[in-house]
């Protein structure tokens, strides 16, 4: 999975580099127009009440800067970021753990929100809505709960999946914030202000290419930037051109519409095995030999985006376009 472009799960050396190239403050994060505005707001709301923010979900593919945001509304409020992984959390006393460990207006993160377990995520009802945690201590007739006050915290989910979220969690957002894919011209501009950072003269052309290849994220595009550095480096070029973004995409197996060879083989297999669909996702995960939740949170959307494939109430069909994209 790591050497894929299109990753959920990130190794240690690509979380350095993410590190290095993530916004430093709102100005640096271009674009999500909608989301920016609803989070300034309730940043702003949150400095005057001197009080936590309210609860917030933010839902998109990966790689849109859903983690960049976060760490953002943290530095904005002044606070402390806690950042937990749903499915890592076990059992209710590690969630437990975290919480009273929050203080005021701390912002608690959780990835992948969707994933939690039903019995840790419900321990959050009452510390979302009220600060307090609720434990149940012993058993049988001599159970009894116990209460333990919370600090005033922010909770900011993340999810790719937010239809996936239960009712009663997703009730207890005050906000819902969806990210869309990005344009190539927003893209460009992340490139531009990243090729900066790691000081590197893109020409104009070159940096539409990338822009125009990175499925419209943000992660990918500085990605496929980093191994056009690397061409630059050792080609001790000046200025870098479309010769080695192409070289760099050549390498990393895009193509010219941006997809990679996953996506191609996606579009391939339901081309040549399922006749163009419909095809449910069980027999598409298990001819591709793919995960489903990897298939439906990573590639699909973007796929689904670019109407290369069409969601039918009996499956997925292929469209023409990608007939012809992968003849
Ligand atoms: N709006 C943005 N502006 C600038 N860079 C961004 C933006 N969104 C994402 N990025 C870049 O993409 C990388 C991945 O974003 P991240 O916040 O980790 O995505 P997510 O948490 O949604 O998977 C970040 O390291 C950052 O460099
Ligand atoms: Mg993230």
């Amino acid at each position: 999975m790591a050497d894929r472009i299109v990753t959920s799960d990130l190794n240690g050396t690509e979380k350095e580099h993410e590190a290095q190239l993530r916004p430093q403050n709102f100005s640096e994060f271009i674009g999500q127009k909608k989301v920016v505005e609803n989070i300034d707001l309730m940043v702003k709301s949150s400095v005057i009440r001197k009080a936590a923010m309210d609860h917030v979900l933010l839902s998109g593919p990966p790689g849109l800067g859903k983690t960049s945001l976060a760490m953002l509304i943290s530095k904005a409020i002044g606070s402390e970021l806690h950042l937990v992984s749903g499915p890592a959390i076990e059992k209710k006393g590690d969630l437990a753990a975290v919480l009273t460990n929050l203080k005021p207006k701390d912002v608690l993160f959780i990835d992948e929100i969707h994933r939690i377990h039903i019995t840790v995520e419900e321990i959050l009802y009452s510390a979302m809505e009220d600060f307090r945690l609720d434990i149940l201590i012993g058993q049988g007739a001599s159970a009894r709960t116990m209460q333990i006050d919370l600090a005033p915290f922010t909770l900011i989910g993340a999810t790719t999946r937010s239809g996936l979220l239960s009712n009663p969690l997703r009730d207890r957002f005050m906000a819902h914030l969806n990210f869309d894919f990005y344009e190539p011209e927003m893209l460009g501009k992340i490139l531009m202000n990243n090729a900066r950072k790691i000081h590197l003269d893109l020409s104009e052309e070159a940096k539409m290419q990338i822009a125009m290849r990175s499925r419209g994220t943000p992660r990918i595009a500085n990605r496929i930037l980093r191994r056009v550095r690397d061409f630059a480096l050792v080609n001790k070029s000046k200025q870098v051109e479309y010769k080695e973004v192409k070289a760099a995409l050549s390498l990393l197996d895009i193509d010219d519409l941006g997809l990679d060879s996953m996506d191609r083989k996606i579009l391939s297999v339901m081309k040549n095995y399922y006749h163009g669909g419909p095809v449910g996702i069980e027999a598409l995960s298990a001819t591709l030999g793919e995960d489903k939740q990897t298939i439906e949170e990573v590639y699909e959307p973007y796929l689904l985006k670019e109407g290369f494939i069409l969601r039918t109430p009996r499956g997925r069909t292929l469209s023409e376009k990608a007939a012809i994209h992968i003849a």
